[in-house]
């Protein structure tokens, strides 16, 4: 358990999280930053902390709309930003397009981080959500193992669940990665997947494990599409969650984790989505997996769209 976790932005998926962390007692202290009058952080604690007695935990949530009610925390979770919705004419913007309107946004988190908690260990989760970490990482220059970016999880979860259908057996037997960047261009990793340690191909033919991987590179513009409000915000939090929990409890649980790359993969300097080891310390280690030559190759194309979205970090920031 640990001593408290800040959450920034308090959406959608900011909503289910301190709910979540309450119920999950994953911290003592429980912060909410959000911007939202009239006193909307404060008042998400406020509900929350009245529910604590039914649930039987002590913990001890407060909301702000300033920065300083992340004061000494040890682990913050990035959800500020604007999520994709559903444009009158039908059509889904790319996560690339929030750009402009998060990466300012953005600049405030990492300031308000800086001042009131620079020790914490950040998990970011705002979209474009390779781009973000990466601007959080210029604006703060933590250590490799203190900041880094959800999006594997998720992008799994929904390979997994996908592949559990389709093979007619558990999502809890069914271990998947997907890398790379969180967008269209993400690399389900086919020969990572297995079914209770089997293959699997052994259980779905190439031509359904084609549909399934690209379903799930656009499973989120489809959540987007149907909502027509947002975007998915349970399977996203669920997703930080289990990063957060493995922080917590120390579990050095191995997990796509969107990482700061210091030459692994030959990628120096960008973030980009690998499996890694989670524990107290963070981001304990980058693995670097065997990858066939054509996902080698996808993953090169991926972090390429990484990279041309950083550039325009680069131009934004100047
Ligand atoms: C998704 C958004 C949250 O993939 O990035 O659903």
């Amino acid at each position: 358990m640990l001593k408290k976790i800040g959450v920034v932005g308090g959406g959608n998926i900011g909503g289910v999280l301190i709910q979540e962390i309450t119920r999950r007692k994953l911290a003592r202290e429980v912060a909410l930053m959000d911007i939202l009058p009239p006193d909307f952080a404060a008042g998400k604690c406020l509900d929350i902390s009245e529910g604590t007695p039914i649930i039987g935990v002590d913990i001890t949530l407060t909301g702000g709309k300033d920065y300083d009610v992340l004061a000494g925390a040890d682990l913050i979770i990035n959800t500020a930003g604007v999520p994709r919705k559903k444009r009158p004419d039908g059509t889904i913007p790319t996560r690339e397009e929030l750009l402009k309107t998060n990466l300012a946004i953005t600049s405030k988190v990492a300031a308000g981080i800086m001042e009131n908690a620079p020790e914490a260990i950040v998990i970011s989760i705002a979209n474009p959500l390779d781009a973000i970490v990466y601007t959080l990482h210029k604006k703060m220059n933590p250590s490799k193992n203190r900041l880094f970016g959800m999006a594997g999880v998720l992008d799994s979860a929904r390979y997994r669940l996908f592949v559990a259908r389709a093979a007619g057996v558990s999502v809890d037997n069914v271990e998947a990665l997907v890398l790379g960047g969180h967008g269209d261009t993400m690399v389900p990793v086919r020969s990572c997947c297995r079914i209770a340690g089997m293959s699997v191909e052994k259980f779905i033919a190439a031509d359904e494990l084609e549909k399934i991987e690209t379903r799930t590179r656009k499973a989120g513009a489809e959540v987007v599409g149907m909502l027509g409000t947002g975007s998915a915000f349970v399977s996203p939090a669920w997703a930080a969650l289990e990063m957060a929990g493995a922080v917590a409890y120390d579990r050095k649980k191995v997990m796509p984790v969107c990482a700061r790359l210091e030459g692994e993969y030959g990628v120096d300097g960008l973030f980009v989505g690998v499996p890694g080891v989670l524990g107290a310390g963070g981001l304990e280690k980058v693995i670097e997996v065997d990858l066939t030559a054509s996902e080698k190759e996808a993953l090169d194309r991926s972090v390429e769209a990484v990279r041309s979205t950083c550039a325009e970090v680069d131009a934004m920031l100047g």
